[in-house]
């Protein structure tokens, strides 16, 4: 085993991966226009990027983009439990990446992988939850220096970000690629909102007809979930903790309630808040027999699993590929579905390339963009930057001509009367 391999499991899967990625390109034309951007611009020449990112056959994509820029990658997993074995290997097999990835790494391994892919001193970094910009700030302050900027891919990773900011504790510029209108949309609440019903279906083979789901958060893939959970038939009740987002469930003719209420009704629970402890011990006490367990934010401490480890009595583990039953005292069983982490990339494949696609050209952008502004003499200082404009409209129109539609151009005229106001 080389070392471009020493981080995999099993180079004999490149070949399936190559076929899986070849499969994901074709559904991402946005990429594919960013990428021959990339090999003409070369934005990353000579640049070493660091990645922590689930390592999926879109992700791939995306490395080569990077690559055919010009960058050096070193990828790590962002989740111990959604690396695709064989995507790992077909990366690290044509040089795209020197990869660090392994499903169903330890604890220990997952950090050991963060910590080999920041080892030769990164320019650019591309986090998706905090955990590489944590590590590098806490564990390997002496590479700060050499970071030009970097960006960060979800919500979550988001808000650690700006915490730090708030305590000048951040080392370098960040954009917040998680907060474009168009990766919202398209992956937040259409990508989760399909392929975290695409888990739970895998997972347990559930009739939605009928069933009663209560989504836990309802926003930007609170919202896809339930919807998506609405449209198979389920009857939907929403939990939330912000006043505006849950008259916005309700306008939409969703029930709302508070979790202590909604536990003993469902037959589902589907936690997104990027919160922690929204399923705690109270409500697993009374929960129906049977019901199911399942997270989409994007860390494991959305359900109490400590509270519901305290509650068996007993656990059988995988009675379904990524089923666990807790069997209770009282002769209960909760079914917890991907160990409560991001069930949608554990007990299914993610979002759709063709999502992904979209996510990823603006990762990919706000990398460059980042890359050109901190070469530049007064570089950006330190701190959390939004998506420009000019990226999020270029995505766009990207992914409009990708899908064949056209859109309308404001006339002159039209343009004097909105920007004036003497009409
Ligand atoms: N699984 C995936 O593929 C995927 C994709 C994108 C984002 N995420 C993750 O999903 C989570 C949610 O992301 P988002 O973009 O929807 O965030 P968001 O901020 O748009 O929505 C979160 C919602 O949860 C609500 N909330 C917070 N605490 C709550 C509580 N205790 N009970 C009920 N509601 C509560 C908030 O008021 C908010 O409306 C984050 O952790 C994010 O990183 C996962």
């Amino acid at each position: 085993m080389n070392a471009e391999h020493s981080g995999i499991a099993d180079p004999g899967l490149a070949g399936a991966g190559k076929a899986r990625i070849g499969w994901a390109r074709q559904a991402m034309p946005v990429l594919a226009r960013i990428t021959e951007q990339f090999t003409a611009g070369q934005p990353f020449a000579g640049l070493t990027v660091a990645a922590c990112l689930h390592v999926t056959a879109e992700t791939a994509v995306l490395v080569q983009a990077l690559q055919a820029g010009g960058a050096r990658v070193l990828l790590a997993a962002s989740n111990p439990l959604s690396t695709q074995d064989d995507i790992a290997a077909a990366l690290a097999a044509s040089g795209a990446a020197v990869v660090f990835a392994r499903a169903g790494a330890d604890p220990r391994t997952y950090q050991d992988h963060i910590h080999q892919a920041l080892a030769p001193g990164p320019d650019l970094i591309m986090d998706d939850g905090g955990d590489l910009v944590n590590t590098l700030h806490a564990e390997r302050a002496d590479l700060l220096r050499g970071v030009r900027g970097g960006c960060e891919s979800t919500s979550t990773g988001v808000l650690r970000l700006r915490r730090m900011a708030a305590e000048s504790a951040l080392g370098f510029p960040v954009v917040a690629a998680d907060e474009t209108a168009t990766k919202r949309v398209f992956d937040n609440t259409y990508g989760t909102g399909q392929s975290t019903l695409d888990g739970i279906i895998r997972a347990t083979n559930l009739l939605l007809a009928g069933k009663v789901v209560v989504v836990a958060g309802y926003g930007a893939c609170g919202r896809g979930i339930a919807e998506r959970a609405r449209g198979l038939g389920a009857q939907v009740i929403v939990t939330e903790v912000d006043p505006v987002r849950a008259l916005e469930a309700i306008m939409s003719g969703l029930r709302v309630m508070p979790m202590e209420q909604a536990a003993p009704l469902g037959d589902v629970f589907i936690t997104a808040t990027g919160s922690r402890d929204v399923i705690g011990g109270p409500e697993l006490a009374v929960m129906r027999d049977g019901a199911i367990l399942a997270n989409a934010g994007h860390f494991d401490v959305e359900i109490d699993l400590p509270a519901l480890a305290g509650q068996a009595v007993s656990v059988s583990y995988d009675v379904r590929p990524h089923t666990d039953e807790y069997q209770l005292a009282d002769g209960r069983r909760l079914l917890l579905l991907a160990e409560g982490r991001v069930v949608n990339l554990v007990a299914a494949e993610g979002n759709p390339a063709s999502v992904m696609d979209v996510s990823f050209a603006g990762q990919a952008l706000a990398l460059a963009w980042v890359a050109d502004q901190a070469g530049e003499d007064d570089g950006l200082a330190a701190g959390v930057y939004p998506v420009p404009a000019a990226i999020e409209d270029q995505i766009a129109r990207l992914a409009l001509a990708a899908a064949g539609a056209q859109i309308d151009v404001p006339s002159p005229a039209q343009q004097d009367y909105l920007r004036s106001w003497r009409h």
